[in-house]
Formats: structure tokens, C-alpha cells, sequence
């Protein structure tokens, strides 16, 4: 395990070169034989598992694009970073955390069994917290939605995104399981709305974009909440700080205090083989590769991450 400790850190993409950036995705193309594309909702079993792609957006919104670049992928649990972030500047930490954990997991994504024990979700990364938080969005019907959906074109500077209707219509008629926990929570007493705030949930991951907007997601949250372009009307470092410790701790589920230890960067993973990065204070990295590991995370995306720390040691320890 060579991680690189102390060497001298990458400060902007500046020193990074495309052709380095194509040697890396090139060296770890191969590893989405190795995985699986999700099929539990039918419509993501539909993915080519050879598309792959890397991005990486620095200071003044200078980005390097590699590999399939116009790939459009549903952002699936990265979505849940943006529905904290407003759920927060809404209601309050205390308030969210109120209801729920900043726990760390053993526990996959889609585990709910502490619901029994504890009553209230271990954190807001797993499925179980984030359909809870979105559920504490203002807004009647599909508002809550909307609001992530807008600040997800915010960040990305594109207007033109949207979410995929045959992804959430899959979602919707086969997440009984995200159904039973979202019950459960009502009967708890976390939940007070109805089905709706779970549909919220199920049209969040199915928003589709690229790589490229993974990385200025990364980025957003990386900066302070500052956007590629400078523009900072949304800036607040205290619910990045929030966000970006949720990432460190849970973003990649039972795999996180491995990841933390080979690649040590606050990073979220999407079941549509998405992964957004943040590289604190300095840039924002987006991966695509669809071929999950046993987590449910991008098994070539990981490895391309990890070279990535490696050659421009990027690590925050
Ligand atoms: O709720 C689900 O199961 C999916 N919509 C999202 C899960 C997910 O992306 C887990 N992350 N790797």
C-alpha cells in the first residue's frame, strides 16, 4: 500500500495534463469486468458497462475532460448531498440532526435495522437518513424536488438538466424497500408527509448529468460552497464543512474507512456509477464508470481516484 505520505501536494490542476489524466483512465478502463452495473432498478441494468469517464474542475473553472465525456448518467446518491445541503439551510443542523445520526456505517446503503433499535437513521448518506432529509424540505408535491433539481443546475451552470423519467418510474414501482423504511420512519414519528416526499427521494437520483458536473459539484463543496465560476451567492463554509465531513465518514458507505485510509478525500458514490470528489479548497473530481463493487460503488472509478491521490497526492492527510 504506497499512499504517498507527505510528499508535496497538488495545489491547483495547473501541473495536471490531459494525457495524464487518459493514462490513468486508460490503466483502469478494464476494470468494470470485475464489477457488476446495478439491476436492482431495472431501468439502470439498461447502462453500457464500457462507458467511462474522468473530470476535473480547478480554480477559475478550468476543466480537463477524459474518456466519455457527453455520457449522461443518473446521479443516484449523490443527490442526497445536495437535498442536506438545503435541508439544512432550511430548517437548521440541529434540527436535521435531531432527527438523525452523524454516524459512520458497517452497514450497506440500503441497510435500515437500526430503525429498530435506535428508531432514527445512522446518517443522511444512507438511504434510510436521505429520504428523510429530503422529507424536511419545505414544499408541498414535487417543490422539494424542484428545489434540489434547481440547485443542481445552479452548481452545474446548466439549466438544461433534468431528471429521467424511465429511471424514476423503475425506482418508483420497485423501491418497496425504500418504501417499507420511509413507513417505518412515519411510524416513528420522523416522517409527517406523504408518498410524495419519498417520490421527491426516487426523481432526486434519477437527475441525470456527466462527469463533468460531478467534478463542479466536488468543487462546490470543496470551495466553501462556491461555484466553478466564482459566482458565491450560495457561500457558506459551515454546511460544506457539514457536508463534506457526512462524505468522509458515510459518502461511500461501509467501504468509507478504507477509502478514507487508501484515498482520504470527502467523496459521495451514486449507484449509476457516479462519483463526486472534493479536494478541499483546491478542486472538484467527477468519475464515471457504471461496473459497481460489492458496496455499490464504481469499482474503476475507485481505482482511477486512487491513482489520481497517488501521482498528484491529493490526500487531506
Ligand atoms: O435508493 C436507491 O437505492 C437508489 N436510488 C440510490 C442508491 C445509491 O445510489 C447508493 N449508492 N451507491
Amino acid at each position: 500500500l504506497h499512499i504517498g505520505v507527505n510528499a508535496q501536494k497538488t495545489e491547483d490542476i495547473s501541473t495536471i495534463s490531459e494525457k495524464d489524466l487518459t493514462h490513468i483512465l486508460e490503466k483502469n478502463r478494464s476494470f468494470y469486468t470485475q464489477g457488476k452495473v446495478a439491476n436492482y432498478i431495472p431501468e439502470l441494468g439498461k447502462m453500457d458497462a464500457q462507458s467511462i469517464a474522468l473530470s476535473i474542475v480547478g480554480k477559475n473553472g478550468k476543466v480537463l475532460n477524459v474518456g466519455d465525456v457527453g455520457k449522461k448518467f443518473t446521479m443516484q446518491s449523490i443527490s442526497k448531498i445536495i437535498a442536506l445541503m438545503i435541508a439544512v439551510s432550511e430548517k437548521g443542523e440541529a434540527h436535521v440532526f435531531d432527527k438523525m445520526g452523524y454516524f459512520g456505517t458497517s452497514q450497506p446503503f440500503n441497510s435500515f435495522s437500526n430503525l429498530e433499535t435506535s428508531g432514527k437513521p445512522l446518517n443522511p448518506m444512507m438511504n434510510a437518513g436521505a429520504i428523510l432529509t429530503t422529507s424536511l424540505i419545505s414544499g408541498d408535491g414535487e417543490k422539494p424536488f424542484l428545489k434540489i433539481l434547481d440547485m443542481v443546475r445552479y452548481i452545474t451552470r446548466n439549466q438544461t438538466l433534468d431528471y429521467n423519467k424511465s429511471v424514476y418510474e423503475s425506482e418508483r414501482s420497485t423501491g418497496h424497500r425504500n418504501r417499507g423504511m420511509f413507513y417505518l420512519m412515519k411510524n416513528n414519528g420522523l416522517i409527517s408527509g406523504n408518498e410524495d416526499q419519498l417520490n421527491n427521494y426516487f426523481k432526486q437520483c434519477s437527475i441525470e448529468l456527466t462527469a463533468e458536473d460531478l467534478a463542479k459539484i466536488g468543487y462546490f463543496f470543496a470551495n466553501g460552497c462556491v461555484r466553478f465560476d466564482g459566482d458565491s451567492q450560495y457561500k457558506n463554509a459551515e454546511i460544506a464543512q457539514l457536508i463534506e465531513s457526512q462524505m468522509l465518514i458515510a459518502g461511500m458507505y461501509e467501504f468509507s474507512g478504507e477509502y478514507a485510509r487508501t484515498v482520504g478525500l470527502p467523496s459521495k458514490s451514486g449507484v449509476g456509477g457516479g462519483i463526486a470528489i472534493s479536494v478541499p479548497g483546491k478542486m472538484g473530481i467527477g468519475v464515471f464508470s457504471p461496473a459497481l463493487d460489492q458496496h455499490g460503488n464504481s469499482l474503476a472509478g475507485y481505482h482511477m481516484i486512487l491513482d489520481l491521490v497517488k501521482q498528484y497526492h491529493l490526500s487531506i492527510f
